[in-house]
């Protein structure tokens, strides 16, 4: 009898092998976690930079290489060269601070790698997502029943809540004639609605001027009356309204809609109404949430993102239906070549039948993880302590002279370098003043100290921190007035700015 050799993979790595470069590369990332606070954000190093320490535009190497020293250099460059998310000064766009408990269930999804389409080849991770989902609309007070998945992020999130309320409103025979059996639909939401919206209108064979914006209150919110007045304006013009979109905080401001009114409007006009809460929508589970915020649980679909305000790693968002039917009806299909039992008791869920995606990572593993590591009550009091900071910063910035407040909500305050001299009004004044706060950010993110980002409120160019991060502390917030009056004063032309009228 011949035995044949065992097969040697390129790829394959022995478990002794595995265990020795697995626990060298989570001792560095330990050490990388207890150094955090004290290193720079940000690098500032430029693409060219970057480029040229990947080798340029080397080859493919054609010959394999160890993975000892593979990873050992992986790990150097992506923590030398990184910005760090987790980091507490860290407060640019919408980007939760990675709970490592969180990453450690990524490893052990990746290592199973079940594949989250269809029940078959991932039951465990199914169900775990099934009951993740049920927690995350718990949490919102939202009907656990609803329907619902993990998607990749807001944006995704979004589509699929545009889609559902499409499909339900415009009826069955949509899936067949398409959008040029549709009519000229309408949806209507605010100039502060995140751009998912104008991507979604375009790609879904719309048009992006479907989208009807909205006139905002002085808080960034949406108008109401308007909201009605534009309704009975367009279908006078034979335009087909189909949905609504309230935000449950903007991605600028932290505005909450008016989402009480809306929904009123909605059910009155036979309107899909959804909440894009894809930043803001775990806050309207504190207990102090206005009755607007918790509103959002009025909505017939729902964005919300664990990869913000559940401080989940990169990539989570999760879209909620209120009736499960609605999502098998926009995106089931049964191809033969899936056997789908439906004699079990519980039927399987495929989760293909429910979304975009028909292979599906197992990202519920760390949603999973974190909502138990926290609980209701942690999670609770991460929020609603990020949300304190926020106004701790905003009176910190109020108080310095040079520094001038502009709108917030939640967890954002936006604010602008704006000596008292220039606060004129005039245009001359303000093309100065946002020409400065452009520069100041760039400027900042690439010092390395504190990452913000920016907004443009009411016209004028502010600097936006958003606190979505359970290591920043008062402290950290308390010292933002004087790292941006630092870098504003080294900002060439700061001189030009206060003195040179
Ligand atoms: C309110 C809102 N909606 C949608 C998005 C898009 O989310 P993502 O970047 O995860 O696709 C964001 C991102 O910040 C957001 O703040």
């Amino acid at each position: 009898m011949t035995t044949t050799p065992p097969r040697v993979a390129p790829l394959d790595l022995s478990a002794e092998e595995f265990r020795r470069l697995g626990h060298r590369l989570v001792d560095d990332l330990a050490a990388h976690l207890s150094g955090i606070r004290t290193a720079r954000v940000t690098t500032g190093a430029r693409p060219a930079e970057l480029r040229a320490l990947l080798g340029g535009d080397r080859p493919l190497p054609a010959l394999g290489m160890p993975a000892d020293r593979l990873l050992a250099d992986a790990t150097r460059l992506v923590l030398e060269q990184s910005l760090y998310i987790g980091h507490p000064m860290f407060q640019g766009y919408v980007v939760g601070s990675p709970a490592p408990l969180g990453a450690l269930g990524d490893l052990l999804a990746s290592i199973i790698d079940p594949n989250v389409g269809g029940y078959v080849l991932a039951p465990i991770a199914t169900e775990i997502e099934r009951q993740s989902v049920r927690w995350i609309a718990e949490l919102l007070g939202y009907d656990p029943d609803c329907g619902g998945l993990l998607v990749s992020g807001g944006n995704m999130a979004n589509f699929v809540g545009f889609l559902a309320g499409r499909r339900a409103v415009l009826g069955p025979d949509f899936r067949k004639d398409g959008v040029a059996g549709a009519g000229r639909v309408a949806v209507y939401c605010t100039d502060e609605t995140h751009t998912w919206i104008d991507k979604a209108a375009d790609l879904f064979g719309h048009g992006a001027d479907t989208v009807r914006k909205v006139p905002l209150d002085a808080h960034y919110r949406m108008d109401v009356a308007a909201l009605r007045r534009m309704l009975r304006e367009d279908r006078a013009a034979g335009l087909r309204p189909i949905m609504v979109i309230g935000n449950a905080g903007t991605v600028s401001t932290g505005a909450i809609d008016p989402l009480l009114e809306i929904a009123a409007v909605a059910r009155e006009e036979g309107l899909w109404f959804h909440v894009d809460g894809a930043y803001g929508g775990f806050a309207a589970a504190l207990p102090e949430a206005t009755a607007d915020h918790r509103a959002l649980a009025l909505a017939d679909s729902i964005a919300i993102d664990p990869h913000k305000w559940l401080y989940a790693p990169i990539e989570c968002g999760c879209a909620l239906v209120r009736t499960p039917r609605h999502l098998l009806d926009t995106f089931s299909y049964r191809p033969p070549y899936y056997h789908i039992d439906e004699e079990d008791d519980v039927p399987p869920i495929f989760y293909f039948e429910y979304g975009l995606q028909n292979s599906r990572g197992f990202r519920a593993l760390k949603v999973w993880l974190q909502l138990q590591q926290a609980g209701r009550a942690g999670y609770e009091a991460m929020i609603r302590e990020d949300c304190r900071l926020a106004r701790v910063l905003s009176e910190a910035c109020a108080a310095h002279p040079d520094i001038e407040t502009l709108a917030g909500g939640l967890s954002i305050t936006t604010f602008r370098w704006a000596p008292t001299a220039l606060r004129t009004g005039r245009p001359d004044d303000e093309a100065r003043l946002n020409a400065f706060n452009t520069r100041l950010v760039e400027r900042l993110q690439a010092e390395g100290r504190l990452f913000v980002s920016n907004a443009v409120v009411g016209g004028k160019y502010a600097l936006r921190s958003c606190i979505v991060n359970f290591r920043t502390t008062e402290a950290d917030v308390r010292a933002i007035p004087g790292l941006v009056a630092e870098c504003a004063a080294r900002l060439e032309g700061a001189q030009a700015l206060t003195t040179g009228r």
